[in-house]
């Protein structure tokens, strides 16, 4: 069961508008396409490990534990501090765990909800009781351009932006305008007290036949070397979205996964409380809510203020949602989520 939320946005707020002073972009385009009006991006050099971490602390202080009481961790992220090693031991050592096991999820947007169905499995099989599942994305990262640009994206100089560069980032504007950092953890532990609280179900799919609809070209070791200028010349390091291929794969799927989940665990639509998404555009979100013929009050999406985080959107949604008073103990939760792999998939929980 979930004993524990918690997450972590750094403070940097960038708006729209913010944006469309280094590239050709508006918040009159942004909005009505993505519903995103503002993300948070990290200061330099802060990794997504950090931002886990951080947010790992405030999911065990709402479970009032500590991280001794952690038995093992899991952590998600598209975008770890190093190539390797993962960051689930940066983050073990940073919160102080001498003995707790470590593994590592690359799965993009579907991560987190991947590491819920481990964790489910490892407490199910008596393997470990407490688990600690961390996502945390820094997108900000993966965008090409130099200090000088961000200067003036920040406003910390008057610009206008280098022409060259204002070129190339309007060349990934579909993608730069969606992604924000963040970091999400839940505290999930075995329960045997008989009041039915706990996951009830997964649903996990993977179709490879996908990859290249959303991967990133540059680096790995399909070229030698894994790395080279060239490739950050060309922008190869920059993720290739076929944006709308996504969106119709999503909007087809999440909802078909969500029915999935519920077949198998014998419950309905009807008996849902809540059904949190993987935030990756608030239209996509309206329409699988309007395909399941959800109503408002049985949605929760903060896409609006933090873009797509990639690994933290689950836990981003499940911890404003119970906050704000929207997650109450007892309620019947669906969460599901699509993403590069492709793999999508949706969970059921009594939380
Ligand atoms: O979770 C993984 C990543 N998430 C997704 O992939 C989300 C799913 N994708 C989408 O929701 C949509 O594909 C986007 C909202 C990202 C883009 O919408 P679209 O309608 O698919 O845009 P497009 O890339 O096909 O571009 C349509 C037009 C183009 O202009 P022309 O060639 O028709 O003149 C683009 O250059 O819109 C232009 N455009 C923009 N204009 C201003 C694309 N992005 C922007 C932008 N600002 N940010």
């Amino acid at each position: 069961m979930i004993r524990g939320s918690g997450m972590y946005v750094p403070p940097g707020i960038v708006t729209n508008d913010m944006l469309s002073r280094i590239m050709d972009t508006s918040d009159e385009w942004i909005v009505p396409r993505t519903g995103i009006r503002e993300r948070r991006y990290v200061d330099p050099a802060q990794g997504s490990s950090t931002l886990g971490v951080l947010a790992a602390q405030a999911a065990l202080e709402n479970a009032g534990l500590t991280a001794k009481d952690i038995d093992f961790v899991i952590f998600a992220t598209m975008t770890p501090d190093h190539y390797f090693p993962g960051n689930g031991g940066l983050l073990a050592t940073a919160l102080g765990m001498e003995t707790t096991h470590a593994l590592d999820i690359r799965m993009q947007c579907a991560g987190f909800l991947s590491g819920l169905q481990t964790a489910d499995a490892f407490i199910r099989s008596g393997t470990y009781d407490r688990i600690l599942l961390v996502g945390a994305d820094v997108h900000s990262s993966l965008m090409p351009w130099p200090e000088s640009v961000w200067d003036v994206l920040l406003g910390r100089t008057e610009g206008p932006c280098d022409p060259g560069w204002y070129a190339k980032a309007t060349g990934m504007r579909d993608r730069a305008v969606l992604f924000g950092d963040a970091g999400g953890a839940l505290v999930l532990e075995a329960n045997d007290s008989g009041d039915g609280r706990g996951f009830l179900g997964f649903r996990m799919y993977t179709d490879g036949a996908h990859w290249q609809k959303l991967y990133v070209p540059g680096g790995g070791s399909a070229n030698r070397p894994y790395m080279t200028g060239e490739m950050q010349d060309n922008l190869d390091t920059v993720p290739i979205v076929e944006g709308r291929q996504v969106f119709r794969l999503a909007t087809q799927l999440m909802p078909a996964a969500v029915r999935d989940v519920l077949e198998s665990a014998g419950a309905t639509l009807d008996e849902v409380d809540l059904v949190l998404m993987h935030q990756a555009n608030l239209r996509i979100n309206e329409a699988v809510q309007k395909v399941l013929e959800l109503p408002d009050e049985r949605v929760f999406n903060n896409i609006q203020k933090y873009g797509n985080t990639t690994s933290a959107t689950l836990p981003l949604v499940y911890d404003e949602a119970r906050r704000a008073g929207r997650i109450q103990p007892g309620n019947l939760v669906c969460f599901t989520a699509l993403g590069a792999g492709l793999h999508w998939g949706a969970a059921l929980a009594r939380v």
